[in-house]
């Protein structure tokens, strides 16, 4: 299987977690693609049909990105917008997401706990995350449950970045017999 990282971080080089992720994703060439918006296009005009022909060749597609303000970073919203157009990725007769995957890989600066009810953000990441759910519902990808490190400050540990690192790649790696799907699906 063959996974595409569709990644945008507005402030690459001020990033310590999704910058880290991208390099370990890199060391796995013959396995995963990265593409990295913001590198890719500065001036934030996307290539539709380079987008598009990327994800044709590729049955797992993850979003990489920041958590900024409960949301995506502006650039992941326009790679949807503008990639994800009818007659190409849904609409009659279009099955081309029947046989991929969409998953996201999220840092955040909130810990786990407290997006709970009852905590500070009274919402849990899986709730927040329900447009990207039902995006690929829409075009009839399998969700998967998403990989999320929470709690990332300015007191992360390059140690602790590295471990998550490791982990995100044994995630990136891992093949679709596993079960990475949510129970719904
Ligand atoms: C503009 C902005 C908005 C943010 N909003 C959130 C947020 O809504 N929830 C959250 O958990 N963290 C939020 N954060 C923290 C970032 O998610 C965190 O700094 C980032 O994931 C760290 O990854 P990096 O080292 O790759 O930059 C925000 C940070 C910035 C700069």
């Amino acid at each position: 299987m063959h996974t595409l990282i569709i990644a945008a971080h507005p402030s690459l080089d001020a990033s310590r977690v999704n910058r880290k992720w991208l390099e370990e994703a890199r060391k796995y060439p013959e396995r995963i693609t990265v593409s990295s918006l913001h590198e890719k296009y500065p001036d934030g005009v996307i290539d539709i049909a380079a987008e598009q022909a990327l994800v044709e060749s590729h049955d797992r597609i993850v979003l990489q990105f920041p958590f900024y303000w409960f949301n995506c970073p502006p650039m992941i919203k326009q790679w949807l917008d503008e990639v994800l157009l009818e007659g190409w990725a849904y609409g009659e007769g279009v099955d081309l997401f029947r046989s991929k995957s969409l998953g996201l890989a999220i840092t955040a600066g909130v810990r786990e706990e407290d997006y709970r009810p009852g905590a500070e953000f009274r919402y849990e990441m899986a709730t927040l995350l329900t447009p990207f759910e039902l995006t690929a519902q829409y075009i009839q990808a399998r969700y998967e449950t998403p990989f999320v490190q929470y709690g990332v400050n300015s007191r992360t540990s390059d140690a602790e970045i590295e471990r998550s690192a490791k982990r995100y790649a044994d995630y990136l790696l891992q093949t679709r017999e596993e079960p990475v799907l949510l129970e719904s699906e």
